[in-house]
Protein backbone atom coordinates (compact mmCIF):
# COMPACT_ATOMS: atom_id res chain seq x y z
CA UNK A 1 0.00 0.00 0.00
CA UNK A 2 2.91 2.77 1.05
CA UNK A 3 4.95 1.60 -2.03
CA UNK A 4 1.40 2.08 -4.39
CA UNK A 5 1.11 5.24 -3.09
CA UNK A 6 4.79 6.11 -3.01
CA UNK A 7 4.59 5.39 -6.65
CA UNK A 8 1.79 7.61 -7.31
CA UNK A 9 3.57 10.27 -6.19
CA UNK A 10 6.65 10.14 -7.53
CA UNK A 11 4.73 9.91 -11.40
CA UNK A 12 3.00 13.14 -10.41
CA UNK A 13 6.04 14.99 -9.31
CA UNK A 14 8.13 13.88 -12.13
CA UNK A 15 5.22 14.94 -14.52
CA UNK A 16 5.43 18.48 -12.94
CA UNK A 17 8.73 19.33 -12.52
CA UNK A 18 9.31 21.95 -15.15
CA UNK A 19 13.17 23.03 -15.90
CA UNK A 20 14.48 26.33 -13.98
CA UNK A 21 17.01 28.53 -15.96
CA UNK A 22 19.85 26.38 -17.71
CA UNK A 23 22.28 29.19 -17.20
CA UNK A 24 23.09 31.78 -14.60
CA UNK A 25 23.02 34.16 -17.39
CA UNK A 26 19.37 35.77 -17.85
CA UNK A 27 18.31 35.75 -21.45
CA UNK A 28 17.90 38.58 -24.15
CA UNK A 29 15.25 38.35 -25.66
CA UNK A 30 16.59 40.45 -28.67
CA UNK A 31 18.70 37.70 -28.91
CA UNK A 32 16.43 35.19 -28.41
CA UNK A 33 14.56 36.97 -31.49
CA UNK A 34 17.79 36.80 -33.75
CA UNK A 35 17.77 32.91 -32.54
CA UNK A 36 14.62 32.62 -34.08
CA UNK A 37 15.34 34.10 -37.56
CA UNK A 38 18.85 32.45 -37.60
CA UNK A 39 18.11 30.90 -40.93
CA UNK A 40 20.83 28.04 -40.16
CA UNK A 41 19.01 26.47 -37.38
CA UNK A 42 15.09 25.37 -38.14
CA UNK A 43 13.52 28.18 -36.93
CA UNK A 44 10.15 28.61 -34.57
CA UNK A 45 8.67 30.81 -38.34
CA UNK A 46 8.51 27.53 -40.11
CA UNK A 47 5.79 26.37 -38.47
CA UNK A 48 4.38 29.58 -35.68
CA UNK A 49 3.02 32.86 -36.23
CA UNK A 50 4.43 35.85 -34.58
CA UNK A 51 2.15 38.46 -35.96
CA UNK A 52 4.26 41.12 -33.96
CA UNK A 53 7.36 40.36 -36.53
CA UNK A 54 7.47 41.42 -40.47
CA UNK A 55 9.28 38.21 -40.91
CA UNK A 56 7.38 37.13 -44.45
CA UNK A 57 6.36 33.49 -45.06
CA UNK A 58 5.23 32.68 -41.69
CA UNK A 59 4.40 28.99 -40.81
CA UNK A 60 0.45 27.69 -40.18
CA UNK A 61 1.29 24.19 -39.00
CA UNK A 62 1.57 24.70 -35.00
CA UNK A 63 -0.52 27.65 -33.16
CA UNK A 64 0.06 31.10 -33.75
CA UNK A 65 2.78 32.31 -30.70
CA UNK A 66 0.69 35.76 -30.20
CA UNK A 67 0.18 35.88 -26.13
CA UNK A 68 2.15 32.94 -25.76
CA UNK A 69 3.77 34.78 -22.90
CA UNK A 70 -0.32 34.97 -21.33
CA UNK A 71 -0.87 31.10 -21.47
CA UNK A 72 2.47 29.86 -20.02
CA UNK A 73 5.36 30.32 -18.03
CA UNK A 74 8.70 30.59 -18.57
CA UNK A 75 9.28 27.33 -17.38
CA UNK A 76 6.05 25.52 -19.55
CA UNK A 77 7.74 27.56 -22.42
CA UNK A 78 11.49 26.13 -21.49
CA UNK A 79 10.17 22.93 -21.44
CA UNK A 80 8.76 22.68 -24.72
CA UNK A 81 12.10 24.31 -26.59
CA UNK A 82 13.84 21.59 -24.53
CA UNK A 83 12.02 18.75 -25.70
CA UNK A 84 7.67 19.11 -26.21
CA UNK A 85 8.08 15.86 -26.48
CA UNK A 86 7.18 15.79 -22.40
CA UNK A 87 3.28 17.63 -23.54
CA UNK A 88 2.50 15.49 -26.58
CA UNK A 89 4.56 12.30 -27.49
CA UNK A 90 4.33 12.02 -31.19
CA UNK A 91 4.55 16.26 -31.25
CA UNK A 92 6.42 17.52 -34.96
CA UNK A 93 8.07 20.16 -32.91
CA UNK A 94 11.29 19.69 -33.17
CA UNK A 95 13.73 19.05 -29.34
CA UNK A 96 15.92 22.15 -29.70
CA UNK A 97 17.90 20.72 -26.53
CA UNK A 98 17.79 16.95 -26.62
CA UNK A 99 19.37 14.43 -28.10
CA UNK A 100 17.11 11.70 -27.04
CA UNK A 101 15.06 9.06 -28.76
CA UNK A 102 15.59 10.61 -32.36
CA UNK A 103 15.68 8.98 -35.95
CA UNK A 104 16.49 9.75 -39.05
CA UNK A 105 19.03 13.03 -37.80
CA UNK A 106 20.58 14.55 -40.18
CA UNK A 107 24.43 13.73 -40.17
CA UNK A 108 24.90 17.83 -39.05
CA UNK A 109 23.21 17.28 -36.06
CA UNK A 110 24.07 13.57 -34.77
CA UNK A 111 24.90 13.78 -31.41
CA UNK A 112 24.03 17.52 -30.91
CA UNK A 113 21.46 20.08 -30.09
CA UNK A 114 19.88 22.39 -32.04
CA UNK A 115 20.16 25.21 -29.60
CA UNK A 116 22.83 25.90 -27.05
CA UNK A 117 21.83 26.21 -23.64
CA UNK A 118 21.91 29.87 -23.47
CA UNK A 119 19.92 29.50 -26.89
CA UNK A 120 17.17 28.50 -24.90
CA UNK A 121 17.30 31.47 -22.52
CA UNK A 122 17.40 33.89 -25.38
CA UNK A 123 14.35 32.52 -26.70
CA UNK A 124 12.39 31.72 -23.32
CA UNK A 125 13.40 35.54 -23.11
CA UNK A 126 12.06 36.49 -26.31
CA UNK A 127 8.57 34.72 -25.72
CA UNK A 128 8.37 35.97 -22.65
CA UNK A 129 7.41 39.24 -24.24
CA UNK A 130 4.75 38.32 -26.38
CA UNK A 131 2.25 39.32 -24.22
CA UNK A 132 -1.00 40.13 -26.67
C1 LIG B 1 8.02 21.54 -37.30
C2 LIG B 1 7.07 22.46 -36.75
C3 LIG B 1 7.39 23.24 -35.50
C4 LIG B 1 8.52 23.99 -35.21
C5 LIG B 1 9.75 24.19 -36.09
C6 LIG B 1 8.28 24.60 -33.92
N1 LIG B 1 7.07 24.22 -33.45
FE1 LIG B 1 6.21 24.85 -31.70
N2 LIG B 1 4.59 23.65 -32.05
C7 LIG B 1 4.38 22.92 -33.19
C8 LIG B 1 3.09 22.23 -33.09
C9 LIG B 1 2.47 21.33 -34.14
C10 LIG B 1 2.53 22.62 -31.85
C11 LIG B 1 1.16 22.20 -31.25
C12 LIG B 1 1.35 21.26 -30.10
C13 LIG B 1 2.09 20.02 -30.49
O1 LIG B 1 1.71 19.35 -31.47
O2 LIG B 1 3.11 19.74 -29.85
C14 LIG B 1 3.51 23.52 -31.23
C15 LIG B 1 3.30 24.13 -30.00
C16 LIG B 1 4.09 25.16 -29.52
C17 LIG B 1 3.78 25.96 -28.36
C18 LIG B 1 2.50 25.90 -27.53
C19 LIG B 1 1.57 26.92 -28.19
C20 LIG B 1 0.16 26.94 -27.64
O3 LIG B 1 -0.48 28.00 -27.78
O4 LIG B 1 -0.29 25.94 -27.07
C21 LIG B 1 4.80 26.85 -28.18
C22 LIG B 1 4.94 27.89 -27.10
C23 LIG B 1 5.76 26.59 -29.23
N3 LIG B 1 5.30 25.55 -30.02
C24 LIG B 1 6.92 27.29 -29.39
C25 LIG B 1 7.85 27.05 -30.40
C26 LIG B 1 9.11 27.73 -30.50
C27 LIG B 1 9.58 28.82 -29.55
C28 LIG B 1 9.77 27.21 -31.56
C29 LIG B 1 11.15 27.54 -32.05
C30 LIG B 1 12.20 27.51 -31.06
C31 LIG B 1 8.89 26.19 -32.17
N4 LIG B 1 7.74 26.14 -31.42
C32 LIG B 1 9.18 25.44 -33.30
C33 LIG B 1 5.24 22.81 -34.27
C34 LIG B 1 6.48 23.39 -34.37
Amino acid sequence: MILVVAACLLTSVEAEVLPGPLTPIAGSPDRGLGIIRDATKPSCLICHQIPSLPDPGQGQLGPSLAGVAGRYSAEELRQRIIDARAFQSDTIMPPYYSTKGLLRVGSRWLGQTIYQAQDVEDVVAFLMTLKD
